[in-house]
């Protein structure tokens, strides 16, 4: 009771502070009060997951020993290792928990982005990892946009797992406010962008809207890590509209900066070539 008053009064704090986010505030609500309508199809998830090695090597159309190769190696081990040894401040203990951090590396690895985005930062773990991948890489820029969470005080450990040396790289920009917010300008200034990890709003509509924003901006061949899609319908209605088969992977869990018990779910996308 006493997490929600101070929550709803955090809440009260930031729209006051910036009015701007009151839609994005009742946009959250909203998701909430109608996620049942969009949870129709959610057991298919468990059903269609594939172990993230196959997964990867179907959609990036190379042999499975070849994402092993990359996801098994030595920098990601201790890449991975470093963020694990991040220890979260007390205040940002609420803030989201890291994407498949093995599958973003490996994607940027092997397909050698030159633009990158991705939505939803909080403590950067994602960020860090497709960094230093970009630093492996010797190439490309990464665009990450975050809203932190509507909690006193967290804003400000945004990004905080996100090593200094790279914080400071000239390959990153943190833009900082909502995807509807921030993407429409970000979008028409980066070009076609190669890879997109989605890590937002988990909301049936959140989801849906941006990934539908950001799919023209795809280069034929993109590729897309949706993370966190077993709580409803969304990506199987983003595929299915698309004409393309659903790639699922699922996540770790009890284990590094995986903190948590539960399964949860990765869906994958390339953007066809024609
Ligand atoms: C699961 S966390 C991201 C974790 C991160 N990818 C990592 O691996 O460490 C989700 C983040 O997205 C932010 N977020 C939620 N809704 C958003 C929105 N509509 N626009 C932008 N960011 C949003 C949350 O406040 C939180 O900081």
């Amino acid at each position: 009771m006493r997490a929600a008053v101070s929550r709803a009064l955090a809440v009260l704090q930031r729209v006051t502070r910036d009015p701007t986010l009151v839609p994005e505030v009742w946009r959250k609500l909203h998701g909430r009060l109608i996620a049942r309508r969009y949870q129709r199809r959610t057991r298919l998830y468990a059903e269609l997951a594939v172990p993230c090695v196959d997964g990867l090597a179907r959609m990036l159309d190379v042999e499975p020993a070849v994402v092993q190769t990359v996801m098994n190696g030595e920098p990601l081990r201790g890449y991975l290792a470093d963020l694990e040894a991040y220890r979260v401040p007390q205040q940002a203990r609420a803030m989201g928990g890291a994407a498949f951090l093995e599958v973003c590396y490996t994607i940027v690895r092997l397909t050698r982005p030159k633009v990158v985005l991705e939505t939803g930062v909080a403590h950067g773990y994602s960020t860090a990892i497709m960094l230093h991948a970009l630093e492996d890489n010797n190439e490309g820029e990464l665009h990450s946009v975050d809203l932190p969470m509507f909690l006193p005080g967290v804003a400000a450990f945004t990004g905080g797992a996100v090593p200094p040396r790279l914080r400071a790289s000239p390959r990153w920009e943190l833009l900082v406010g909502s995807d509807r917010q921030v993407l429409p300008s970000l979008l028409k200034r980066i070009g076609l962008i190669d890879c997109f990890l989605y890590d937002s709003d988990k909301s049936y509509e959140g989801m849906l809207h941006t990934w539908r924003l950001v799919w023209p901006h795809l280069r034929p061949g993109a590729v897309l890590v949706l993370d966190d899609v077993q709580a409803h319908d969304a990506f199987l209605d983003f595929v299915g509209a698309l004409g393309l088969t659903p790639l699922i992977i699922p996540k770790p869990a009890r284990q590094g900066v995986y903190r948590w018990d539960d399964v949860y779910y990765v869906g994958l996308v390339r953007k066809p070539q024609t």
